[in-house]
């Protein structure tokens, strides 16, 4: 879904997550759903997960803002995940990742105003060997020092 179209109805919702009613422990795979259909989870989602899984609203959010994968508001066109889990942090990935929000002018989880570009956190890419270490669009990138960030940056138009 692009980053300016509207949201999706309870109706667009519905007919996604409902063919799944009927799987064991449903709510994780209609949440994948969603996001695989939409890029995220419209907010209108957790009324009706609530009520088809007869749960509470607190309980479905409470799953989506465990899983760091499930994002609430439309990715830009490029995604960037920068690690701060330990073997990063110890390398210095906290300075990398503020100079980078700061440069881009968001925040955790946000997109830049062109929508060229969202930032997320992710704990552990695999790569801790190398680190710090960054994913792009989902390709990892390894030992990203701040001149090798500009020129991800670049690759991305942001
Ligand atoms: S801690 Fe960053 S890749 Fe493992």
């Amino acid at each position: 879904m692009h980053f300016n179209a509207p949201a999706p109805t309870s109706e667009d919702i519905r007919a996604i997550v409902t063919p799944l009613t009927a799987l064991e422990g449903p709510l994780l795979p209609m949440l994948h759903a969603l996001q695989q259909e939409f890029g995220f989870i419209p907010q209108g989602a957790v009324p009706v997960l609530a009520d088809l899984l007869n749960l509470g609203r607190a309980e479905v959010h409470g799953v989506i803002s465990f899983y760091h994968d499930f994002r609430d508001a439309p990715a830009g066109r490029h995604v960037l995940k920068i690690c701060r889990a330990e073997a990063c942090q110890s390398m210095g990935c906290d300075a990398l990742a503020q100079a980078t929000l700061d440069k881009l002018g968001i925040g955790w989880h946000e997109t830049t105003r062109d929508g060229a570009v969202t930032v997320e956190p992710v704990y552990c890419l695999g790569m801790c060997a190398c680190a710090p270490a960054v994913m792009l669009d989902g390709q990892v990138v390894a030992r990203v020092d701040t001149a090798r960030m500009q020129h991800l940056l670049d690759e991305v138009g942001a």
